[in-house]
């Protein structure tokens, strides 16, 4: 797919509703988990559990993208949803610029619904059949205490122009005049109605053809800009991660592996997963398509995952060290942005594995890594 430039990363003034100031993430995610059981037999007893999100920490900058890659199954919705608290988590905690979310004297979850907002990538089903366009984007504001139903139609209008539907036109059709991805535009329209700093969009455009998915992309880009946004996004599709994130998390059975700045993942992936999903994605040119599994091993089944490193049953480096031991990925809250960790003894010096670098060619390396992006 050919995508038009990235644009250039938004410079920021600082925002009325900061708490934090500007050097605060928007969004950080602590050690967060969410293992959910498996019941089985006559007692309905608990026999296993699926490991979904496994200690997944994170934070995501101001005006920053941060996008979330993983094979289906690997946990990114269970994280999605525990980041808007649409389901409770095991442990873990989630801090919304500078506040603790649902905690006592922290951010109630009404504040937080205010300030994020989710996008899924069913266009249709999150659309009710029976409103139309501008009484489903009305719907949200009108629920605020002191929003007018009057005001609230105002708020639809302005955020459908916005996002490119003329209201004169669209705001008067049911979702089924509509294409996929003029629905996909109403359901951006919705979660903007509310005047969120952040949202997460899983799968957002997945579902659209390459030519929308390309529009959708710069769309949101654009009110990234426009309306002083921070966005996590999370796709399984490497092409589209690539366009739209400043810096990457990848997903492995419920654990992150490897995060950094995008292009530096995208040129030089450290862990034996991103390489096998950066080298298997399908290339966007036909002529360069290639037919084979995805990655070879079995599928990732996050009930009883393996020991040690959770991928060393597909990995071709495996030695015995890493179906002992757990590699650590490193501090994400404590390392600056732009650096570039992962969780794999190849990557870690003197670790006991053979490809291990010692720490001299690890700082050589660092040295020669890209120059951070700006800020
Ligand atoms: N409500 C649930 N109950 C039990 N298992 C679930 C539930 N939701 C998700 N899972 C399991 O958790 C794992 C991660 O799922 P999900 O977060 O949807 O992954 P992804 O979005 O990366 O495809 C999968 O094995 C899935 O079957
Ligand atoms: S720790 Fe071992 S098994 Fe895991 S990715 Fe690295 S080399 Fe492969
Ligand atoms: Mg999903």
């Amino acid at each position: 797919m050919e995508h038009p430039k990235k644009p250039e990363p938004h410079v920021r003034d600082p925002h009325p509703r900061d708490t934090g100031g500007p050097a605060q993430p928007m969004l950080i995610a602590r050690d967060v988990k969410k293992h959910f059981p498996i019941h089985a037999g006559l007692l309905n007893r608990q026999v296993a559990e699926v490991k979904a999100v496994d200690g997944v920490s994170f934070s995501v900058m101001k005006g920053e993208t941060l996008g979330v890659v993983g094979e289906s199954g690997c946990g990114k919705s269970t994280l999605a949803r525990l980041l808007m608290h649409l389901m409770d988590k095991d442990e873990g905690e989630i801090i919304l610029d500078g506040l603790s979310v649902g905690t006592y004297q922290g951010m109630p979850l009404q504040d937080l619904r205010r300030s994020m907002q989710m996008v899924f990538q069913d266009s249709y089903s999150s659309l009710n059949p029976r409103l139309t366009v501008e009484d489903s984007v009305a719907y949200g504001p009108s629920k605020q205490p002191g929003i007018s139903k009057k005001k609230a139609r105002e708020i639809a209008r302005d955020i459908l122009e916005k996002v490119g539907l003329r209201p004169s036109l669209f705001g008067a059709r049911y979702p089924h005049e509509l294409s996929g991805g003029q629905k996909q535009r109403v359901n951006i329209a919705r979660a903007l109605a509310l005047d969120p700093r952040m949202l997460i969009l899983d799968e957002a455009v997945s579902a659209l053809d390459k030519s929308v998915e390309a529009q959708v992309l710069n769309l949101l880009n654009a009110l990234k800009a426009q309306l002083d946004l921070t966005y996590v996004f999370i796709s399984h599709d490497l092409h589209v991660v690539h366009y739209i994130s400043d810096r990457v998390l990848v997903m492995y059975l419920g654990q992150v592996v490897e995060i950094g700045p995008v292009d530096r993942i995208y040129a030089d992936p450290r862990h034996p997963y991103t390489r096998a999903l950066l080298d298997c994605q399908l290339s966007m040119h036909p002529d360069d398509r290639v037919e084979q599994a995805p990655l070879a091993g079995d599928p990732p089944n996050p009930v009883n995952p393996p020991s040690g490193c959770r991928f060393h049953p597909r990995c071709p480096f495996a030695e015995e060290i890493c179906s002992s031991k757990m590699p650590e990925l490193g501090d994400t809250l404590r390392a600056g942005r732009d650096q570039h960790l992962t969780a794999c003894f190849m990557a870690q010096p003197n670790s006991g594995h053979s490809k291990a670098p010692t720490q001299a060619e690890l700082l050589k390396r660092s040295a020669a890594a890209p120059a951070p992006m700006e800020a």
